[in-house]
This record gives C-alpha cells, structure tokens and sequence, in this order.
C-alpha cells in the first residue's frame, strides 16, 4: 500500500486586519481580557459581503497547486472542511469546484468542525492508499465574522473566531517510512451542544424564524468555553499520544507540534504537560484566533515557509473542538 505525501500547501487570509482594540470599539470587551485568556491579537475578517467562504478556499487552493507544480485539472478528488459553509445545501466542495478548472470530480464535504482539517486528512489519504485517487486536494475553509454575535451574549465566542482558508495536495509515494504515517480519528457526541450553531437547522421546527437571527438567539454558536477548554486539554495529550504509540514513537522523537490553534492557553498547558519545548509547538493563533477547519493548514504553511519543518521531520498535528471530536496525524516530511 501507498503512503501519501504532502507535495502542496497554500493558504490565504483576507486583508482586513482586525485588532482586539477595533473589537473593543464594537462590543463589551479589552484587549487585556483577549489577550490573557487566549492569547489572540488580532484576526482576519473578510469586508462583508464581498467575499464568501469559498473564494477564500479558492485563493488557498490555487497557491496550493502553485506550490505543488500541479493545474486544477490534474487534482482527482476535493475534500472541503467547513463549519460555516456558504450554503445549507449543497456543500462547499461543488462551489470550489466550479471556481475552478478542475474537471467533473468529486466534491465531499466534511462537517467535523476544528477537526475538520485532520478527518478530511484521513479521509484522503484512505482514498490514495487504495489506489483509487492518486491527486487530492485538502480544504479547510471558515468565514466566521459574518455569523458571530457581537452582543454581550455572544462576546466570548465572537473574539476568538477569525477567517482564513489553507488547503494541501496529497499524491502516493512508494517510499516507506515517508508521508502520512497514521491518523487517528474520535468523537463524542454527547457533548454535541457545548459547542453549537443550532439554528437554521431542522431539528424538532415548526419553521426557520427571524428570532433566530437576532441577538443571543440560535442561529449564532454558544460555547460552554471552560467545558471545551477542560477536554480539550485532555483530548489533545491522548491523542497525540496514540499517535506516538500507533508507531512505536515517543515525544522526543517529534520536530514539530502543530495543534489546531484554539487558544494558546490550551496549546501552552498540553506542551507544558507533554514537556516539548517551545521550539518544537507551533503556534500562530496571535495573529489569525481560531480559524477551525482552516487553522492547521495555515499554521503548516506558515511553519514550513519559516523553515521549521524540513526534509525527514516528523510532525504531529493534533486537535479537539466541536462535537466533540479529537484527531491527530503524524506525517514524516
Ligand atoms: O476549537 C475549540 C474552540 N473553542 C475553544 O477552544 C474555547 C475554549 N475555552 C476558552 O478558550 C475560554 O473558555 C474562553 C476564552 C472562551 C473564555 O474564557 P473563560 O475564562 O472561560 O471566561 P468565561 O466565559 O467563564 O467568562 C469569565 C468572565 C465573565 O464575567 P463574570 O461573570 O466573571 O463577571 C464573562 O462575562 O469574563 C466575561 N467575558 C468577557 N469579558 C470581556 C466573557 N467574554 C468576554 C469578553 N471580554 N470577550
């Protein structure tokens, strides 16, 4: 069987910088509050109305293939990552790839939040070991700032969530011992709702109303922060653990650690408890907050233009977040 490897990776944000001190002038908060608890500076938020989740992926996925010498019309699969998709239906994925000259393949879309990224990973890298794709372009894409709510109630969500896209190409190697070298997949759905967009969606309705829409109501995310934030902890250290283990590896043996960039709270307190030193954890979140889907592509991108990940490095991803779901990969470059 074939191992797949990362011959592409590109991401895009959008212009418009964002500071904690422009979001002090439109809802109840400081930077000093943004800062200590998440460690978030600022984060990118399209000009709304101009541009959508999927033009974001389509900047993403050009310089991708660009990095990978490759045209849209060589990829054989796109799998797209969102929680926050243009449409309820259809999926992303068909909206990318009519944007550009891909031909008539096809478009999943993977709906597993901050793991998104990672599921989608799996997903690919199944498709390429069975022979049955040989090209596959990865997306992980979030338009946050459009669907946040920016009153009291929804304050400690709003700050943290930024927009961006990253995207990957994955093709076989023959080579042992190189590309993905196991993913590691969870849920569990009991915690469903700590982390939520319920609204507008189908569950138990007699029909879509405007009182979804207006401040605290359901159609904008609620998050039980302290609850995420304990699991999170506890998800991230297992998982990369059965990382380690799947392939007879230990902590030492780990260049670089790139976690879904949630909080840096979270990140620090999983390298302080995993004992990695600062050089080899990852961390860009100051910049972005959270982009969920599209935070470890971005994160990657960004570490390999820095020089941190080279040829024969191994690199872990790891991440938790809504559903709950928790995933890990570890890919030696
Ligand atoms: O990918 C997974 C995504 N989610 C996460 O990773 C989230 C994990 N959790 C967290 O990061 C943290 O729970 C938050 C950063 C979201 C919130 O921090 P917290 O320490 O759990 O705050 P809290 O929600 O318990 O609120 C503490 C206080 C409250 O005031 P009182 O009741 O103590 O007077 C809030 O009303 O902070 C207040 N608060 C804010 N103050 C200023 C909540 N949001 C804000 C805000 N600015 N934006």
């Amino acid at each position: 069987m074939k191992n797949s490897i990362i011959t592409g990776i590109g991401h895009y944000v959008p212009d418009r910088v964002v500071t904690n001190f422009d979001l002090e002038k439109i809802l109840d908060t400081t930077d000093a509050w943004i800062q200590e608890r998440t460690g978030i500076r600022e984060r990118r938020h399209v000009t709304p109305g101009e541009q959508s989740n999927y033009d974001l992926a389509i900047e993403a996925s050009k310089n991708a293939l660009n990095d990978a010498g490759m045209e849209a019309h060589d990829i054989d699969l796109i799998i797209y990552a969102t929680l926050s998709p243009d449409y309820v239906f259809p999926g992303d994925g068909v909206l990318l790839q009519r944007s550009l000259p891909f031909r008539n393949i096809a478009a999943i879309d993977i709906r597993a939040q901050c793991s998104g990224f990672i599921y989608s990973l799996s997903v690919a890298d199944q498709f390429i070991k069975t022979g049955m794709y040989r090209s596959i372009l990865v997306v992980g894409s979030e338009l946050h700032s459009v669907g946040l709510d920016y009153s009291n109630h929804g304050r400690h969500v709003s700050v943290i969530f930024g927009d961006g896209a990253g995207a990957v190409v994955l093709t076989p190697t023959d080579e042992l011992n190189k590309g993905i070298l196991s993913t590691h997949l969870h849920s569990e759905g009991q915690y469903a709702e700590e982390l939520a967009v319920i609204d507008p969606g189908f569950y138990k309705k007699d029909r879509i109303t405007s009182e979804m829409y207006k401040p605290g109501g359901s159609a904008f995310p609620v998050m039980n922060g302290q609850s995420v934030f304990k699991h999170a902890v506890v998800r991230f250290q297992e998982v990369i653990q059965e990382a380690l283990k799947a392939n007879h590896l230990t902590l030492d043996d780990i260049d670089l650690l790139i976690p879904h960039q949630a909080n840096l709270r979270i990140s620090q307190l999983v390298q302080k408890k995993l004992g990695l030193s600062d050089d080899k954890v990852y961390n860009n979140i100051m910049r972005y907050g959270n982009t969920t889907a599209a935070s470890i592509p971005i994160a990657l991108n960004e570490a390999r233009s820095e020089n941190k990940i080279k040829e024969d490095s191994l690199v872990c991803l790891a991440t938790f977040g809504s559903g709950f779901t928790w995933a890990s990969a570890l890919i030696k470059w």
